[in-house]
Protein backbone atom coordinates (compact mmCIF):
# COMPACT_ATOMS: atom_id res chain seq x y z
CA UNK A 1 0.00 0.00 0.00
CA UNK A 2 1.36 3.51 -1.47
CA UNK A 3 0.81 6.57 1.12
CA UNK A 4 -0.36 9.60 0.24
CA UNK A 5 3.07 11.91 -0.72
CA UNK A 6 4.10 13.79 2.00
CA UNK A 7 3.81 18.02 0.95
CA UNK A 8 7.60 18.36 1.15
CA UNK A 9 8.49 14.82 -0.61
CA UNK A 10 8.38 13.91 -4.21
CA UNK A 11 7.02 10.81 -4.87
CA UNK A 12 10.18 8.87 -5.77
CA UNK A 13 11.03 9.49 -1.82
CA UNK A 14 7.65 7.74 -0.72
CA UNK A 15 8.34 4.60 1.37
CA UNK A 16 5.08 1.82 1.89
CA UNK A 17 3.99 0.28 4.89
CA UNK A 18 6.02 -2.95 4.32
CA UNK A 19 9.08 -0.79 3.60
CA UNK A 20 8.87 1.31 6.86
CA UNK A 21 8.53 -1.57 9.07
CA UNK A 22 11.37 -3.40 7.71
CA UNK A 23 13.40 -0.50 7.86
CA UNK A 24 12.24 0.81 11.51
CA UNK A 25 12.83 -3.38 12.52
CA UNK A 26 15.95 -3.15 11.59
CA UNK A 27 17.55 -0.12 13.41
CA UNK A 28 15.12 -1.61 17.00
CA UNK A 29 16.76 -4.92 16.45
CA UNK A 30 20.81 -3.72 16.25
CA UNK A 31 20.12 -0.18 18.44
CA UNK A 32 17.19 -0.65 20.03
CA UNK A 33 15.66 3.03 19.21
CA UNK A 34 11.80 2.94 18.45
CA UNK A 35 11.23 4.19 15.12
CA UNK A 36 7.75 5.74 15.83
CA UNK A 37 5.50 6.58 12.97
CA UNK A 38 5.77 10.34 13.56
CA UNK A 39 10.02 10.20 12.41
CA UNK A 40 8.96 7.95 9.00
CA UNK A 41 10.21 11.47 6.70
CA UNK A 42 13.34 11.28 9.01
CA UNK A 43 14.13 7.84 8.36
CA UNK A 44 13.26 8.75 4.53
CA UNK A 45 15.26 11.66 4.07
CA UNK A 46 18.50 10.45 5.49
CA UNK A 47 18.19 7.15 3.61
CA UNK A 48 18.02 9.04 0.27
CA UNK A 49 20.87 11.10 0.95
CA UNK A 50 22.90 8.58 1.75
CA UNK A 51 21.07 6.32 -1.10
CA UNK A 52 22.32 9.19 -3.51
CA UNK A 53 26.00 9.41 -1.88
CA UNK A 54 26.09 5.25 -2.87
CA UNK A 55 24.62 5.89 -6.44
CA UNK A 56 21.24 3.58 -4.91
CA UNK A 57 17.59 4.51 -6.11
CA UNK A 58 15.81 1.74 -4.84
CA UNK A 59 15.19 0.96 -0.52
CA UNK A 60 15.24 -2.60 -1.46
CA UNK A 61 18.51 -2.32 -3.44
CA UNK A 62 20.07 -0.55 -0.65
CA UNK A 63 18.50 -2.85 2.35
CA UNK A 64 20.40 -6.01 0.94
CA UNK A 65 23.61 -3.75 0.42
CA UNK A 66 23.76 -2.90 3.94
CA UNK A 67 22.29 -6.41 5.37
CA UNK A 68 25.21 -8.36 3.08
CA UNK A 69 28.89 -8.61 4.58
CA UNK A 70 31.87 -7.14 5.37
CA UNK A 71 31.00 -3.74 3.18
CA UNK A 72 27.20 -4.27 4.58
CA UNK A 73 28.97 -3.94 8.42
CA UNK A 74 30.80 -0.95 7.38
CA UNK A 75 27.66 1.12 6.04
CA UNK A 76 25.90 0.36 8.77
CA UNK A 77 28.54 1.80 11.12
CA UNK A 78 27.73 5.29 8.68
CA UNK A 79 24.30 5.06 8.04
CA UNK A 80 23.73 4.58 12.28
CA UNK A 81 25.59 7.86 12.82
CA UNK A 82 23.10 9.30 10.47
CA UNK A 83 19.73 7.65 12.32
CA UNK A 84 20.74 8.54 15.68
CA UNK A 85 20.31 11.73 17.59
CA UNK A 86 23.45 13.45 18.42
CA UNK A 87 22.53 16.79 19.92
CA UNK A 88 24.77 17.64 23.11
CA UNK A 89 26.48 20.65 24.15
CA UNK A 90 28.94 21.66 26.99
CA UNK A 91 27.97 21.87 30.29
CA UNK A 92 24.26 20.52 29.44
CA UNK A 93 22.34 20.17 32.68
CA UNK A 94 24.03 22.06 35.28
CA UNK A 95 21.66 20.79 37.84
CA UNK A 96 22.97 16.94 37.57
CA UNK A 97 26.74 18.30 37.35
CA UNK A 98 25.97 19.90 40.75
CA UNK A 99 25.30 15.89 41.47
CA UNK A 100 27.94 14.96 40.11
CA UNK A 101 29.63 17.61 42.08
CA UNK A 102 28.69 16.55 45.08
CA UNK A 103 29.26 13.25 44.72
CA UNK A 104 33.27 13.57 44.01
CA UNK A 105 33.43 16.14 47.17
CA UNK A 106 32.06 13.37 49.19
CA UNK A 107 34.31 11.13 48.11
CA UNK A 108 37.66 12.93 47.68
CA UNK A 109 36.94 13.13 51.71
CA UNK A 110 36.24 9.85 51.97
CA UNK A 111 39.48 9.17 50.00
CA UNK A 112 41.78 12.04 51.10
CA UNK A 113 45.90 10.76 50.87
CA UNK A 114 44.53 7.90 48.63
CA UNK A 115 46.31 7.04 45.91
CA UNK A 116 42.15 5.30 44.74
CA UNK A 117 40.64 5.29 41.36
CA UNK A 118 37.83 7.56 41.09
CA UNK A 119 36.04 5.96 37.22
CA UNK A 120 33.39 7.84 35.34
CA UNK A 121 31.35 6.32 32.39
CA UNK A 122 29.62 8.53 30.24
CA UNK A 123 26.97 6.34 28.37
CA UNK A 124 25.75 7.45 25.04
CA UNK A 125 28.51 10.38 24.97
CA UNK A 126 27.77 11.61 21.24
CA UNK A 127 30.43 13.90 20.05
CA UNK A 128 32.22 14.14 23.73
CA UNK A 129 30.95 17.47 25.08
CA UNK A 130 29.44 15.35 27.46
CA UNK A 131 32.59 13.42 28.96
CA UNK A 132 34.65 16.42 28.72
CA UNK A 133 32.68 18.86 30.70
CA UNK A 134 32.43 15.70 33.37
CA UNK A 135 36.05 16.25 32.98
CA UNK A 136 36.81 19.37 33.30
CA UNK A 137 34.49 19.29 36.51
CA UNK A 138 36.21 16.49 38.37
CA UNK A 139 39.68 17.75 37.03
CA UNK A 140 39.15 21.19 38.65
CA UNK A 141 38.11 19.23 41.88
CA UNK A 142 40.56 16.83 42.38
CA UNK A 143 43.11 19.35 41.54
CA UNK A 144 41.97 21.92 43.59
CA UNK A 145 41.63 19.62 46.16
CA UNK A 146 44.99 18.71 46.07
CA UNK A 147 44.27 14.95 45.45
CA UNK A 148 46.18 11.81 44.06
CA UNK A 149 44.05 9.94 43.12
CA UNK A 150 43.50 8.42 39.63
CA UNK A 151 40.95 9.77 37.84
CA UNK A 152 39.63 8.23 34.36
CA UNK A 153 36.26 8.79 32.52
CA UNK A 154 35.19 6.28 29.79
CA UNK A 155 33.12 8.08 26.83
CA UNK A 156 30.82 5.32 25.11
CA UNK A 157 28.22 5.23 22.02
CA UNK A 158 26.93 3.09 19.40
CA UNK A 159 28.12 5.65 16.34
CA UNK A 160 31.73 5.49 15.71
CA UNK A 161 31.97 8.84 13.24
CA UNK A 162 30.53 10.62 17.03
CA UNK A 163 33.26 8.59 18.55
CA UNK A 164 35.99 9.82 16.50
CA UNK A 165 34.85 13.85 16.51
CA UNK A 166 34.90 13.30 20.56
CA UNK A 167 38.66 11.52 20.27
CA UNK A 168 40.15 14.80 18.12
CA UNK A 169 38.54 17.28 20.86
CA UNK A 170 38.46 20.06 18.21
CA UNK A 171 35.13 22.27 18.94
CA UNK A 172 33.38 25.28 17.21
CA UNK A 173 34.61 28.16 19.46
CA UNK A 174 30.74 29.01 19.63
CA UNK A 175 30.24 25.63 21.84
CA UNK A 176 32.18 26.25 24.68
CA UNK A 177 30.50 29.75 25.64
CA UNK A 178 28.47 28.06 28.46
CA UNK A 179 32.01 27.05 30.23
CA UNK A 180 33.55 29.81 32.68
CA UNK A 181 35.99 31.75 30.98
CA UNK A 182 38.84 30.63 33.76
CA UNK A 183 37.89 26.63 32.55
CA UNK A 184 37.75 27.67 28.63
CA UNK A 185 41.08 29.50 29.01
CA UNK A 186 42.30 26.60 31.35
CA UNK A 187 41.15 23.31 28.98
CA UNK A 188 41.34 24.08 25.66
CA UNK A 189 43.73 25.66 23.15
CA UNK A 190 43.47 27.46 20.51
CA UNK A 191 43.62 26.73 16.77
CA UNK A 192 42.30 29.14 14.69
CA UNK A 193 39.72 32.09 14.54
CA UNK A 194 36.98 29.73 14.89
CA UNK A 195 38.12 26.22 17.04
CA UNK A 196 39.60 25.36 19.62
CA UNK A 197 41.06 22.44 21.15
CA UNK A 198 40.87 20.12 24.30
CA UNK A 199 44.37 20.17 25.68
CA UNK A 200 46.10 16.76 25.69
CA UNK A 201 46.16 16.59 29.26
CA UNK A 202 42.66 16.48 29.63
CA UNK A 203 41.88 14.40 26.68
CA UNK A 204 44.37 11.62 28.20
CA UNK A 205 41.71 11.25 30.88
CA UNK A 206 38.74 10.29 28.37
CA UNK A 207 38.82 7.11 26.55
CA UNK A 208 36.16 6.86 24.32
CA UNK A 209 35.03 3.12 23.04
CA UNK A 210 32.34 1.94 20.94
CA UNK A 211 29.37 0.63 23.15
CA UNK A 212 26.26 -0.59 21.97
CA UNK A 213 23.98 -0.30 25.04
CA UNK A 214 22.15 -3.34 23.61
CA UNK A 215 24.99 -5.54 24.16
CA UNK A 216 25.80 -4.36 27.54
CA UNK A 217 25.79 -8.31 28.72
CA UNK A 218 29.10 -8.48 27.25
CA UNK A 219 30.62 -5.13 28.47
CA UNK A 220 34.18 -5.10 29.40
CA UNK A 221 33.45 -2.16 31.93
CA UNK A 222 35.08 -1.80 35.09
CA UNK A 223 33.46 -0.81 38.26
CA UNK A 224 32.30 2.63 38.12
CA UNK A 225 31.93 5.74 41.03
CA UNK A 226 29.51 7.16 38.72
CA UNK A 227 27.68 6.48 35.72
CA UNK A 228 26.18 9.65 33.97
CA UNK A 229 23.26 8.58 31.32
CA UNK A 230 21.59 11.73 30.24
CA UNK A 231 19.26 11.59 26.90
CA UNK A 232 19.44 8.67 26.09
CA UNK A 233 17.08 6.24 27.65
CA UNK A 234 14.54 8.57 25.94
CA UNK A 235 14.50 6.48 22.61
CA UNK A 236 14.42 3.48 23.48
CA UNK A 237 11.13 1.66 24.38
CA UNK A 238 10.24 1.35 28.39
CA UNK A 239 11.09 -2.31 28.79
CA UNK A 240 14.59 -2.03 27.01
CA UNK A 241 15.01 1.01 29.35
CA UNK A 242 14.64 -1.20 32.59
CA UNK A 243 16.98 -3.87 31.07
CA UNK A 244 19.88 -1.00 30.51
CA UNK A 245 19.16 0.29 33.73
CA UNK A 246 19.46 -3.01 35.53
CA UNK A 247 23.03 -3.76 33.51
CA UNK A 248 24.42 -0.28 34.41
CA UNK A 249 23.98 -0.93 38.05
CA UNK A 250 25.90 -4.14 37.76
CA UNK A 251 28.99 -1.54 36.71
CA UNK A 252 28.53 0.50 39.41
CA UNK A 253 30.78 0.32 42.78
CA UNK A 254 29.17 -0.11 46.19
CA UNK A 255 28.01 3.83 47.19
CA UNK A 256 28.60 4.82 43.78
CA UNK A 257 25.91 7.10 41.66
CA UNK A 258 23.74 6.39 38.48
CA UNK A 259 22.64 9.66 37.46
CA UNK A 260 19.72 9.94 34.82
CA UNK A 261 18.10 13.03 33.34
CA UNK A 262 15.07 13.84 34.22
CA UNK A 263 11.79 12.14 33.59
CA UNK A 264 13.91 9.58 31.84
CA UNK A 265 12.60 6.73 33.76
CA UNK A 266 9.60 6.33 36.27
CA UNK A 267 8.57 3.20 38.49
CA UNK A 268 12.12 1.79 38.23
CA UNK A 269 13.00 -0.41 40.68
CA UNK A 270 16.63 -2.06 41.27
CA UNK A 271 17.32 -3.97 45.10
CA UNK A 272 20.74 -3.04 44.53
CA UNK A 273 20.24 0.59 44.58
CA UNK A 274 17.92 3.46 45.66
CA UNK A 275 16.45 6.42 44.64
CA UNK A 276 19.00 9.99 45.11
CA UNK A 277 17.16 12.11 43.19
CA UNK A 278 17.65 16.05 44.30
CA UNK A 279 16.41 18.95 42.67
CA UNK A 280 14.70 17.94 39.54
CA UNK A 281 17.81 15.39 38.79
CA UNK A 282 16.94 11.75 38.67
CA UNK A 283 19.69 10.00 40.39
CA UNK A 284 20.33 6.06 42.18
CA UNK A 285 22.68 5.07 44.54
CA UNK A 286 24.55 1.76 44.76
CA UNK A 287 23.60 0.50 48.63
CA UNK A 288 27.39 0.80 49.86
CA UNK A 289 26.81 -2.56 51.78
CA UNK A 290 25.28 -5.43 50.10
CA UNK A 291 23.90 -8.64 52.87
CA UNK A 292 25.41 -11.61 51.91
CA UNK A 293 27.60 -10.74 49.72
C1 LIG B 1 21.00 12.88 22.13
S1 LIG B 1 22.57 12.12 22.27
C2 LIG B 1 22.93 12.41 23.98
C3 LIG B 1 24.31 12.94 24.17
C4 LIG B 1 24.69 13.27 25.62
N1 LIG B 1 24.45 12.17 26.50
C5 LIG B 1 23.95 14.47 26.11
O1 LIG B 1 23.01 14.34 26.91
O2 LIG B 1 24.29 15.59 25.73
C6 LIG B 1 22.14 10.38 22.26
C7 LIG B 1 23.33 9.48 21.95
O3 LIG B 1 22.96 8.13 22.21
C8 LIG B 1 23.60 7.30 21.27
N2 LIG B 1 22.94 6.00 21.14
C9 LIG B 1 21.76 5.74 20.54
N3 LIG B 1 21.51 4.41 20.56
C10 LIG B 1 22.55 3.83 21.18
C11 LIG B 1 22.88 2.49 21.50
N4 LIG B 1 22.08 1.47 21.15
N5 LIG B 1 24.03 2.26 22.15
C12 LIG B 1 24.85 3.28 22.50
N6 LIG B 1 24.61 4.58 22.22
C13 LIG B 1 23.46 4.85 21.57
C14 LIG B 1 23.53 8.11 19.97
O4 LIG B 1 24.48 7.68 19.02
C15 LIG B 1 23.75 9.54 20.48
O5 LIG B 1 25.08 9.93 20.34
Amino acid sequence: MQNKPLPDMPPSMQMDEDQFGRWAALLEERTGIHLSERRRSFLISSLNIRMRELGLDDYEAYFQYLTTGTRGAVEWEILVDRLTVHETRFYRDDQALSVVRRHAREWLEQHAGERERFELWSVGCATGEEAYSLAILLDDLFTRSGSQAYLGITATDVSTASLSAGRKGLYHRNRIKNLPEALQSHYFESVDEQHVQVIPALQQRVCFMRQNLLELEQARMGQMDIIFCQNVLIYFPRERRLQILDYLVEHLKPGGLLVLGAGEIIDWQNPHVYSESFQGVLAYRRVAQEFGA
